[in-house]
């Protein structure tokens, strides 16, 4: 099969759909690899390393997606895309569609076959093209977390560790699903007092034997949460209740009643936030300040660290592209109920039950 990955133009996108080493797995299997130039370079990946393992590269984005079967890319294709994708092109990527009618029109129209990173899905449920980028967010929640507790940042100069002789700071993660434990893991990591709070005991039962002994866990309720804001030195808003906007766990009142100085990083903010003072940020302009409280709530946390998440990325969708290369996509979602979850655009018609329900009732 011929595959292209386009450059992502998406504003601050800095990932690339296929890496040197996936190009060598589906070039071995005696596809053609499409790589426009360029594409990788933010994420740390030369062209040159793509020429080494058989890549051809192509100089425009019209080139890539004119030459190209299946495209494997990162986020969803924007509007200067929209004209380049031909009927019956097989496109792989995140796209998010229930939030998105312009997209999805334009996916309509093209007649191409749209296969979603976001709904692959397993059978236990979980969805391992999500997983990666939520332990990304989760790691990254601590390693921002203890840079804004620092005073010139704006936070009450607290080291999460503490020193020898020096109590450590209190790292309170609400939600214990897959950004919660990686944020707990890296902050227990760093020596921090942790508690994660989840409202599922059967998770906390599992997290607390897995997880470092600086790590206690307690059943969240809002008279819990109300009291461990107050002496909390880090907040990490990780739940997530699948299709519904993200509960507002910590309240106005409840800030009013945190220490000057603290910091909540609200990585549900991409589903409207877990704190009631919560309001999407960017990497340029991360944080700002309410009662003393510094919040950090970017959206697109994975976009900081783009060699690690697309490496993360691409560990988790590379065996995908392979099925979908070497089968073609009808009977690799014909093997695959993982795969088949993810169609979402047919040929001009919505197949997924939820796109569906966005758009036509
Ligand atoms: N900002 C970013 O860049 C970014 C990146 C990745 C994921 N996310 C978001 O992070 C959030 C968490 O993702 P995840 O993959 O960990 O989800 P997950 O489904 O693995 O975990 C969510 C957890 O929240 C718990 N929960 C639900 N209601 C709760 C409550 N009232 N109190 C305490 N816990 C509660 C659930 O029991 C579950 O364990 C999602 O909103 C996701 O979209 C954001």
């Amino acid at each position: 099969m011929k595959i292209g990955t386009p450059k992502e133009i998406k504003n601050n996108e800095n990932r690339v759909g296929l890496t040197p080493a996936g190009v060598s797995a589906l070039v071995k299997q005696g596809h053609i690899v499409y790589i426009q130039e360029g594409a990788g370079v933010n994420s740390g990946f030369s062209d040159e390393l793509y020429l080494k393992v058989g890549a051809t590269l192509l100089p425009s984005i019209e080139e890539v997606y004119a030459a190209s079967d299946m495209i494997v890319k990162v986020k969803e294709p924007i509007e200067p895309e929209y004209r380049l994708i031909k009927k019956d092109q097989l496109l792989f990527t995140y796209f998010h569609f229930a939030s998105n009618a312009g997209l999805t029109k334009a996916m309509i129209d093209s007649g191409a076959v749209c296969l979603a990173y976001e709904t692959v899905e397993k059978a236990d449920r979980s969805l391992p093209l999500l997983i990666p980028m939520s332990e990304v967010a989760g790691r990254m929640s601590i390693q921002e977390g203890a840079k804004y507790l620092e005073r010139p940042n704006g936070g009450k100069g607290i080291l999460l560790g503490g020193v020898p002789g020096v109590k450590p700071a209190k790292v309170l993660v609400l939600g214990g699903g897959v950004v919660g434990t990686q944020a707990a893991w890296m902050a227990a990591g760093l020596g921090a007092d942790v508690t994660l709070a989840d409202i599922s005991l059967p998770r906390l039962r599992y997290l607390s034997d897995v997880l470092p002994k600086n790590v206690k866990t307690l059943v969240s309720s809002e008279y819990v949460i109300a009291e461990e804001v107050k002496t909390a030195d880090l907040v990490i808003g990780a739940v997530l209740v699948t299709g519904a906007k993200a509960p507002h766990l910590v309240t106005a009142d409840m800030l009013s009643t945190m220490q000057k100085g603290a910091v909540m990083v609200d990585v549900a903010i991409d589903q409207g936030g877990c704190f009631e003072t919560s309001r999407p940020t960017t990497h340029n302009d991360p944080i700002y300040t309410i009662d003393g409280v510094v919040h950090y709530c970017v959206a697109n946390i994975p976009g900081a660290v783009p060699y690690t998440s697309t490496l993360a990325l691409t560990n988790a969708t590379l065996p995908y592209a392979i099925q979908l290369a070497n089968l073609g996509w009808e009977k690799a979602c014909e093997a695959s109920e993982e795969l088949r979850k993810g169609l979402n655009i047919v040929k001009g018609e919505i197949v997924y039950p939820a796109v569906r329900e966005a758009f036509l009732g």
